[in-house]
């Protein structure tokens, strides 16, 4: 049997189209569940859309639109952008749908009924766009601490759920488990700035609008959002509900995430779980922002960049890799048109798109479409074996961005053979017609460990050089093919 691997992305507010930032939480994993079924393994990969909420309704509201015709037109655009970017998850969750609602529902019921659900009042401030609560003293100048924008006033009867209660097992949790929270610094920030000041119980339920799940058993309140959202991990493998029989993948390898909601997977999904006595996911990686100039790209702000005006521009596979090669692991990466054209011409059309378009070239030429008669001097080897174990400890440990650069660094490492042999020198000199042979060898065994390795970020492309490249006995067999990039003109191009 295959050793199972569950991964998922935030299932994301389908209250506004996608742009780059949401895109690379969905590539990030793309791009690991690519990886793990290569190395065998079985992979379910689950995202979505997070479609309740107060800031939805008024989107809705403002578009003069049901919100259910809101958010389906909006969850149909994510699906088509996943499309186009070749993100190939197993299951889309919409926490409007059915089955979702059922496990919502059962959960908030189970925790009620075991007591750790009450009614109660809540008095403090809420900040619509995070579907945040907050207190006096958490308040940035009087604004929400986590986006810096307005907060309304909110007292209301609610429900409140006994968050405190979980805290010091969620910290002994985090203490003994090393690889629970990604990177280090948001451990420590979550210990530090939440858990150890001590957890107050949460506020689980609204009653001053309608667009949610129904409380079960009050029907005049909604589920507040995250408690919503958060199940959806499971009810996409058919816990609590009964529409799906893939419960064996939980626990969760890996949930990716934006490094803003850190707080809510790894304190209040934590403690939820607890109360519902399943096991944590053992992983969850907290990337950081796309930012531009500084400034984390949101629509609000008016910075966005549209990934599907890219993708059409300049091929999928060079926003693919351009995104998953430009953010370092955990921390932000600053966005600029002239930064993504100098890394495709630099990494993809020098490096990558040279290598192979000057292996096959010289193929072709003196040997036609076929060498025989290789006697294979395996000069390239180690590199090509130290390159990959590199490259498999950083994607096992999910740094997406330096397992690129391994793969690179076995690419410039060939470009440089090329170099030191000079097969152009040789190809004139008859005599060394069995040296020419095992370069241009070790060039398409290069070529194509880096072709294997860069499968899972550029799948098109890297599948383009796989295909042209044919290895028998003692014999190689080259394709002709199109530039795969073509290089971007600096002068002549424009941002689309
Ligand atoms: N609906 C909640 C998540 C619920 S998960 C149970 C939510 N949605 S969101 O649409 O606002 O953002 C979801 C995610 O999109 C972020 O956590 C992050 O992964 C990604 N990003 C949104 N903007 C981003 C950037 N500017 N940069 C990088 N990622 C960003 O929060």
């Amino acid at each position: 049997m295959k050793n199972k691997f569950y991964i998922t992305t935030p299932i994301y507010y389908p209250s506004d189209n996608a742009h780059i930032g949401h895109a690379y939480s969905s590539l990030v994993c793309d791009s690991i569940a690519r990886y793990k079924k290569q190395t065998g393994y079985d992979v379910f990969f689950l995202t979505g859309t997070d479609e309740h909420g107060q800031k939805i309704e008024q989107v809705a509201a403002k578009a003069n639109i049901e919100p259910q015709e809101f958010v389906d037109k909006i969850a149909a655009n994510f699906k088509d952008l996943w499309a186009n970017l070749g993100i190939d998850y197993n299951l889309f969750v919409r926490t409007t749908d059915d089955y979702h609602e059922q496990t919502a529902q059962t959960i908030f019921q189970k925790l009620y009924d075991r007591g750790d659900i009450y009614k109660g009042e809540y008095k403090g401030w809420y900040c619509t766009p995070c579907e945040s609560f907050w207190t006096d003293t958490q308040l940035a100048n009087d604004n929400c601490p986590d986006c810096n924008r307005a907060v309304e006033k909110a007292s209301e009867e609610s429900y409140f759920f006994k968050l405190g209660k979980y805290a010091d097992r969620i910290i002994e949790h985090i203490e003994k488990n090393p690889d629970f929270i990604l990177p280090v610094s948001r451990k420590n920030e979550m210990l530090n700035n939440f858990l150890k000041q001590g957890l107050e119980d949460l506020c689980v339920s609204r009653s001053t609008f309608t667009w949610g799940v129904k409380v079960p058993f009050d029907p005049a309140h909604v589920i507040y959002v995250w408690i919503d959202a958060l199940p959806n991990y499971i009810s996409g493998l058919g816990m609590f509900n009964d529409k799906f029989e893939n419960e064996d993948f939980w626990p969760c390898d890996l949930h990716v995430i934006g490094k803003e909601i850190t707080r809510f997977h790894t304190i209040i999904w934590p403690a939820l779980l607890m109360a519902l006595d399943l096991p944590l996911p053992k992983s969850v990686y907290a990337h950081g922002w796309w930012t531009v100039e500084g400034a984390k790209m949101s629509k609000s702000v008016g910075n966005v960049v549209n990934p599907t005006a890219y993708a059409e521009k300049y091929g999928v596979d060079a926003v693919r890799y351009c995104l998953l090669r430009g953010m370092g692991y955990g921390t932000d990466a600053d966005w600029s048109h002239s930064g993504f054209v100098a890394r495709y011409n630099s990494d993809l059309a020098n490096d990558l798109g040279n290598l192979f378009s000057r292996t096959s070239a010289m193929i072709l030429k003196y040997f036609g479409e076929t060498i025989y008669d290789i006697v294979d001097d395996d000069v390239l080897n180690s590199d090509i074996e130290n390159a990959y174990t590199s490259y498999q400890s950083q994607m096992d440990s999910y740094n997406v961005a330096q397992a690129i650069q391994e793969a690179l660094n076995l690419v410039s490492r060939a470009n440089k053979y090329i170099d030191e042999t000079q097969p152009w020198v040789l190809g004139k000199d008859e005599s060394k017609a069995a040296e020419l042979k095992c370069v241009l060898y070790n060039l398409c065994k290069a070529l194509t460990k880096s072709a294997e390795m860069l499968l899972p970020i550029i799948p098109q492309s890297a599948q383009k050089i796989l295909d042209c490249i044919t290895f028998n006995k003692s014999s190689v067999t080259i394709k002709k093919s199109d530039v795969l990039f073509p290089r971007i003109d600096v002068k002549m191009d424009v941002a689309p």
